[in-house]
Order: C-alpha cells, then structure tokens, then sequence
C-alpha cells in the first residue's frame, strides 16, 4: 500500500471531518487511519474518484468492487463489526473485513451461494483443488451445470459441500453476466484465465467474515445494535428500467416480490446507524428522505438487470461501459 499523504492532509483534502482530540481521550487511531490508508490506495487518478477493489474470488451481477472505496468512506470511523443482510459477491463485507480489520457477519437468502462462501473461506484449498481437475469448456460446462441444474430442481443433490461450491463457482464465474445456470461466456474459455481465477480462489483468505444463509427480516432484527451494510435487489417498480436477476433473469425469485417496504420500515427501526445502497429513483429518494441521501456514479461493466441497455449505448454512444447511477443512504451510528 502506497502511503501518499499524511492524515491530516488527507481529511483536509478529502473534506471527511476530523475527529477532535480531546485531552485524556484516546481517538480510535489505529481503525481511522487503517481506513485512510486503504482509501488513499484506492485512488483513481482517472475521471472517478475510486479505482476498483480487486481480488475478489467470485463475479457477481450487481456487485460492488467499483464502489468499495465510496461506500467506505460512509462507514463510521473505527467500525470495529458490521453486518451485512446482502452479501451476493461481497465487495464491501470483504475489504471491510480484510483492509480495515472489521469483524463482518454476513447473509443472503441463496442457499447455493452461501455453501460456496463457507467452503471458500474454510477450505479454499480444497475447493480450488476441486476446480483444476476441470478445464473451462463448452463441453464440461454444460455437464456442471446440467448437474447443478439437477441439485437446483431438487432431483438429484449434490450433498458434498465442497463439489457443490464447486459446481456454483464454475458454472456462476464461467458464465456472461454473470449469473447461476447461465450461458458460458466465450471470454472465459481462455485456460489462462481460468488458471489464474482458480488461484484467486486457492489463495483467498479472510478470516473475520463469516456468512450464513438467512433472509433480511430475520437477519436484520437479529443484528438491531450492529451498524448494517445492505445491498438490496435493485428497486424494480418504476420506468420499467430494469429487471430482475437473482439468482438468474429467467427465474429471478429472489428478485422479484422483495420486500422493498418492509426493508424499509425495519432500517427506519434500527437502533444503530447504515449504509444503505440502492438505484437511484423517486421511490427510494421519498422513503428514505429523513436520512442522508448521497448521489454516486462509478464505472461498471457487469450485468444490473438493465432493459435499455441496446438503446442506450446506441444514444450515448457510450459502447460497453454503462454509468451506474446509485444512491447511498446513510444513518450515522
Ligand atoms: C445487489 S446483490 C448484493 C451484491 C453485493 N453487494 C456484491 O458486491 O456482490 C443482492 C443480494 O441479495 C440477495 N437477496 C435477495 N433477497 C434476499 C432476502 N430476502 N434476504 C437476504 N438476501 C436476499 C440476493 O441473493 C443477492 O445476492
């Protein structure tokens, strides 16, 4: 990590407050200038602000590695736990945990995706020993996934923790999009590539994130006196922009019918503070209007459910890359 400014020139810099010293007090200054240091080395020197947080093992539709370094800057300072109803590819719960030393208790609803998760952070090894046996084909995806596909429908299951998490990052990393039971992206096909993919996986570690299967409603109210980070779905409702994609577009069940009004009134109940991120709309913008609502745009190029996509690119002329226009809604702890 490159240390390019001092803290206080940083703060005064970056326009973030800083925190009084107040004689006989200690500041938390370990946890701070973690934060600070970490930021600084996401720094972009291009037209956005943040670079993107790499070293992820998993892609993920909807992910957050572009805005890693502005959700951050909205965590409480010296946040020494956090919990995490959304983990999906976990950009945020991942460099929490591993940049600033965060304890991070995270959920989803996707069984599938949680096995995966709890094999890679407790036998990563094993589960990248699994995936080198394989080779990034036409031919053996479609066999991974016919046989995830049978696992899914409940016909024949696939009870080995490891082969399963296996079988969902194969056919989930391999895939356009990404998405669970898709279609192979031709881009992967490359055995470098998935060479290199297959360390990431080998070499992860994180060991103060755990993540466990469990919905919002529960998990939320379970963690009443923790400060969140929760990524919903996107809202849907509004302009048909988008649409579902979790797990998958063609079946998006835990998409579509998500419970946006009672996610809602349970973050209006919480007792400790959040971040909220969501896509920016009328809707989100009138529920959440007692918080503070802030604007941000990063580069992405993965899949968000979009439907104007064709249209769009042809009128902006803006070719593969899309802006993502989000919103971050934060109740201080
Ligand atoms: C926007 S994604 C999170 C992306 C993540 N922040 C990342 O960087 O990859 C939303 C996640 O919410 C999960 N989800 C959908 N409905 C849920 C529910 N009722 N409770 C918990 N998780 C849910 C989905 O499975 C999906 O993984």
């Amino acid at each position: 990590m490159q240390i390019l400014k001092t803290d206080k020139e940083f703060l005064e810099t970056s326009g973030q407050k800083q925190e009084p010293v107040v004689e006989g007090i200690q500041p938390d200054l370990f946890g701070t200038s973690l934060k600070i240091l970490f930021l600084d080395s996401l720094r972009s020197q291009g037209k956005y602000k943040y670079s993107r947080y790499k070293g992820l093992p998993l892609r993920y539709a909807g992910g957050k590695s572009l805005g890693v370094g502005y959700i951050l800057e909205q965590l409480p300072n010296g946040l020494e736990r956090l919990a995490s109803p959304f983990m999906g590819g976990g950009a945020v719960e991942i460099a929490s945990a591993k940049e600033l030393g965060m304890q991070v208790l995270a959920y989803d609803v996707f069984d599938v995706l949680v096995n995966y998760w709890q094999v890679q952070l407790s036998s990563g090894n094993e589960l990248a020993d699994r995936l080198k046996d394989w080779t990034p084909t036409k031919a053996q995806y479609a066999e991974i996934k016919s046989r995830l596909k049978a696992h899914w429908m409940n016909e024949t299951l696939i009870a080995d923790p490891i082969e399963l998490a296996a079988h969902y990052w194969f056919n989930h990393n391999l895939s356009y999009g990404p998405g669970f039971l898709g279609w192979m992206s031709k881009i992967y096909e490359s055995p470098e590539k998935y060479i290199r993919a297959v360390k990431a996986v080998r070499n992860f570690r994180c060991p103060t994130l755990s993540v466990h299967t469990g919905s919002f409603e529960e998990t939320i109210t379970r963690h009443l006196n923790d400060f969140l980070y929760c990524d919903p779905p996107y809202y849907l409702d509004e302009g048909k922009m988008f649409r579902g994609i979790y797990p998958q577009r063609n079946f998006p069940v835990h998409h579509k019918g998500f419970k946006h009004e009672l996610l809602r009134d349970l973050l209006h109940n919480h007792k400790n503070g959040f971040v909220l991120s969501y896509n920016d709309c009328a809707t989100i913008r009138e529920w959440y209007a007692d918080f503070q609502v802030i604007e941000v745009q990063w580069q992405y190029t993965l899949g968000q459910g979009e439907t104007r996509i064709g249209k769009n690119r042809i009128e902006n002329g803006t070719g593969h890359v899309k802006q993502s226009h989000e919103l971050l809604i934060v109740k201080e702890g």
